[in-house]
């Protein structure tokens, strides 16, 4: 399945102008759905919660720029290592974030959105996942 970079930077933009409710919502859904999750957060999560957002931004925004994304991915998994993040958390993580990305898109929220976000998290499960998978195990040698 291939990403439509269109249609997921304009299903974001529909998505960005509901701010904090988002990321609110999402780990909402995520700590309902996935309760084993909510002890690795931090109690209050204010900032948390925006630099999430912040980070998903960038994504979209270098989503056509290969290495910039691998590279803003790589990073981002090595430092998940450090939070108790774990591989087998991404499709939790991106059940709920595909979850909320349909609550708030509203008309852009089509299949064929649907199919690039999936795309998109593929990727992001990929790299992110493997340089936190490589994290862990170099941790453990040590
Ligand atoms: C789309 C995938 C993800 C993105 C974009 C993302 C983004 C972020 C960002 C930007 C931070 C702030 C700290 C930093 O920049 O290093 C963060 C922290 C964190 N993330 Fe993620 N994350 C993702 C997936 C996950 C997954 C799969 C887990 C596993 C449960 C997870 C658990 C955490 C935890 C526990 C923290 C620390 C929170 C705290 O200090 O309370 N994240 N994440």
């Amino acid at each position: 399945m291939s990403i439509d970079p269109l249609l997921v930077k304009s299903s974001f933009a529909a998505v960005e102008p509901h701010g904090t409710e988002v990321t609110a919502y999402f780990y909402r859904h995520l700590f309902e759905h996935h309760p084993a999750v909510r002890g690795l957060f931090a109690e209050h999560m204010d900032d948390q919660q925006d630099r999430l957002f912040a980070a998903l931004g960038a994504l979209v925004t270098h989503l056509e720029d290969t290495d910039t994304l691998v590279g803003i991915l790589q990073d981002l998994g090595r430092r998940h290592a450090a939070y108790g993040a774990l591989p087998e958390h991404f499709p939790a993580v991106g059940g709920s974030l595909l979850a909320t990305l349909a609550h708030f898109a509203g008309d852009a929220w089509t299949p064929e959105t649907e199919a690039s976000w999936t795309a998109v998290y593929g990727v992001v499960t990929d790299t992110m996942g493997g340089a936190l998978a490589d994290a862990v195990r170099s941790a453990a040698r040590d």
